[in-house]
């Protein structure tokens, strides 16, 4: 796979020009400041050579077909052996077709429709001259003060699994040289970036081999096995060490376990960020423990430019080890067609006719209808139209609605929630629109406002939420409530004695006191991307039945951070029934149980579960299971359930979850119509890390849980032999 490209090119590049295929240039830095260029990190001089700078391997956050081309064509032109540049950029959630957050994504439970907003994305990518995305960001999240959990498809290893082979079948297709409409992805940010400690951003990170395997690697290794090109290195410390530097993960677990042949890529400045770990005494040996690791692209340093040089000259370094990985970095390039056609999907002219395009944004549109989670009703929703509605809140008229990894995006065209419900809601004069105050601050003047035009209302629907940028890659807090001068809009709201309803926009499970106890209704819209807006208003106005179910606990309050549905039950449970006793495992102050718990949604309808049974007490290795339960639309809307299974062992060599989620179906139903939901429950389902890290399963008795969340559930028992 590797000779023809050795044989052409390697064995003919010098040292300096196989270091530099290893040097990956933010846009700025590559002499194309422009207004697409992509700045996601530290900014700092860095000293390159024009000669390096011309014979780098790959650009980040260059895009624009004719832009591409260009500089494409002038790369071309000074290479000497002729290698095409990598153009690479973080499309997460859609290129200028925005797409919900990750985190709405999963609460979708849709990975068809996920694989299909990657596939678009891709499409958009590729014909502006992308050919790598740095997605699909699969870290496992149960911290909702860190901003990235925004970027996560949530809190199970099972569920995150399941979308990471989505995004990148979406992103890649089946064949990357012959479909040039699609883009390699890459899986990030390995390993185990989510558990930051205080869900502080780049804090350190430090757990168990056991938990690291068993909740936070699968997804990532559901990204390898269905044949994602590149891995790039998280910024955290995995078992005292930093992962860019981290030898046994990146080499040991990733390459030689999993198997994984691809490129590595550090996260930005990841490889110099060594020193700072206190992992590295210098940017020398820094570049040692990375290129030793594994790690073939060096993302914004000079620490492999400047260093494997002498690192070579010194008899540290072999050679071969940066022939290894130069030889990576083409293997994709052929992959990707560049060589035979170096301005690959780039063209301008389809650039105009599909980028943003109405096709994509309805499912962009449909993506955020079926990411959204209605949180509470008390009857109030949908509205009818006709209704006299004030719409009233920082979000009520605002394009910030597309979340932090939106850089193609345009907030300017991204449909709003107030022209989107005057447009649904019968006439334009039923909604009035008042701000009430901005993200943060409140004013009298904007209050007597806000008063006004509810005055005339029949309800009042409250637009809140986080700016973008307060989650997102930086964008950590320690408090997740909704800003103050919110709290007391929606306070002084419910003083006029009219229903309220919250539809709330924000990039991690927030402390909804003060407004989940007060509105009579909650939608949780989080950041719903270029058509939100009309998204919404469908919901609101009940031509769309919310079928979003939680990917992520709502915590009750952030002192009960981290919450999680699959955790340990400990030694001594908090019984269900109110007990004296004060030695269990408790709060004193504050309940157990998260606010709203994983896999939790309501819908404007109602699902009935009967007749759940196992077809044995018993399972064998050769003998699996079948769980059958019937779901019955009991309301009078369509909807869609999902119905989800669950499996408990109840004793393990190592203690485990009380619940673990092992499979889901969707399924849709008139008013009145019956489903036969039936799950096949196999013995490696049951398997599991013990405590020498061997994965089986042990015989014993197991609780089957099946239902509408990971709270709401019927249970039988089997017993595996
Ligand atoms: C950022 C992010 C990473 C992103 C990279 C390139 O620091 O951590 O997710 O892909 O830099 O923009």
């Amino acid at each position: 796979m590797t000779e023809h490209l050795y044989n052409k090119y390697v064995k003919h590049m010098t040292l300096e020009e196989k270091i530099a295929q290893l040097l990956q240039l933010a846009a700025p830095f590559y002499d194309e400041p422009g207004d697409e260029s992509e700045i996601t990190g530290p900014m700092e001089e860095l000293g390159i050579e024009y000669d390096t700078k011309r014979a780098v391997g790959s650009v980040l956050g260059i895009a624009g077909a004719e832009k591409m081309m260009a500089v494409q064509k002038e790369h071309l032109a000074g290479s000497r052996l002729g290698i095409p540049l990598l153009f690479m950029a973080d499309i997460v959630h859609g290129f200028k077709t925005i797409f919900p957050i990750p985190l709405a994504v999963g609460c979708s439970w849709d990975p068809e429709l996920a694989e299909q907003s990657a596939e678009i994305a891709a499409r958009e990518s590729a014909v502006s001259g992308l050919h790598v995305t740095f997605a699909p960001m699969v870290d496992l999240v149960r911290d909702a003060r860190w901003g990235r959990v925004m970027e996560s498809t949530g809190e199970d290893p099972y569920l995150n699994a399941v979308f990471a082979k989505a995004f990148v079948q979406g992103f890649q297709g089946d064949n990357l040289k012959e479909d040039v409409s699609r883009v390699a992805a890459c899986v990030k940010h390995f390993a185990a970036y989510g558990l930051a400690e205080g869900g502080r951003e780049y804090n350190t990170v430090d757990l168990s081999e056991r938990q690291l395997r068993e909740y936070y690697l699968p997804a990532y290794k559901a990204a390898v096995d269905a044949g994602v090109e590149m891995v790039m290195t998280s910024f955290n410390t995995v078992n005292g060490i930093p992962a860019t530097g981290n030898r046994s993960l990146m080499r040991g677990l990733l390459r030689d376990e999993w198997g994984f042949d691809g490129v590595v890529i550090s996260d930005w400045a990841a490889i110099k960020e060594i020193i700072a770990h206190g992992a590295a005494e210098d940017e020398k040996e820094a570049a040692f423990k990375a290129i030793y690791s594994g790690v073939d692209i060096d993302m914004m340093t000079t620490s492999y430019v400047n260093h494997l040089p002498e690192l070579v000259a010194e008899g540290l370094v072999d050679e071969a080890l940066i022939d290894e990985a130069v030889l990576r970095i083409l293997v994709l390039k052929e992959k990707l067609g560049l060589f035979e056609n170096p301005m690959r999907g780039a063209d301008p002219e389809l650039e105009r006719q599909i980028v943003y395009s109405l096709e994509h944004r309805k499912v962009s549109q449909r993506l955020a209808e079926k990411s959204s989670v209605l949180l509470k009703n008390d009857g109030v929703l949908p509205l009818q139209a006709g209704q006299r509605v004030a719409l009233i809140g920082p979000f009520a008229a605002s394009g910030d609605i597309l979340g932090w990894w939106s850089w193609q995006g345009s907030q300017e065209t991204a449909v709003q929630l107030g022209e989107s419900m005057q447009k649904v809601s019968g006439a334009p004069g039923n909604v009035v629109i008042s701000e009430g105050c901005s993200i943060d601050t409140i004013t009298e003047a904007g209050l007597a406002e806000a008063v006004k035009a509810a005055a005339a209302a029949e309800i009042i629907v409250l637009a809140l939420g986080e700016a973008s940028e307060m989650s997102g890659e930086g964008g950590s807090r320690s408090d997740i409530r909704l800003p103050e001068a919110q709290l007391e809009l929606v306070r002084e709201m419910k003083k006029l004695g009219k229903p309220v309803v919250a539809v709330l926009f924000n990039g991690r499970p927030l402390d909804l006191h003060g407004v989940y106890d007060i509105a009579d209704a909650v939608l949780e819209a989080w950041f719903p991307g270029s058509e939100g807006g009309a998204a919404l208003a469908d919901i609101l106005y009940g031509k769309v039945n919310p079928s979003g179910r939680l990917s992520m606990s709502f915590p009750y309050s952030v002192g009960q951070i981290p919450v999680y549905y699959n955790a340990y039950n400990t030694g001594r449970p908090k019984p269900v029934e109110h007990t004296d006793n004060r030695y269990i495992s408790q709060y004193i102050d504050i309940p157990n149980e998260p606010l709203l718990p994983f896999g939790f949604g309501l819908s404007y309808t109602t699902f009935a579960y009967e007749g759940f049974s196992l077809s044995s007490d018993r399972m064998s290795a050769d003998r699996p299971l079948e769980a059958r339960v019937t779901v019955t639309n009991t309301g009078s809307m369509a909807g869609t359930e999902t119905v989800q299974l669950y499996i408990r062992d109840m004793s393990g060599e190592t203690v485990r979850p009380v619940k673990e989620l092992k499979d889901f179906r969707q399924v849709q139903l008139l008013p009145g119509e019956s489903r036969d939901v039936v799950f096949q429950i196999e013995e490696s389902q049951l398997r599991y890390y013990h405590s020498d890290l061997t994965v089986s399963s042990d015989p014993g008795m197991f609780t089957v849980y099946v239902g509408a969340s990971s709270r709401d559930t019927q249970s039988a028992t089997f017993r595996l032999v």
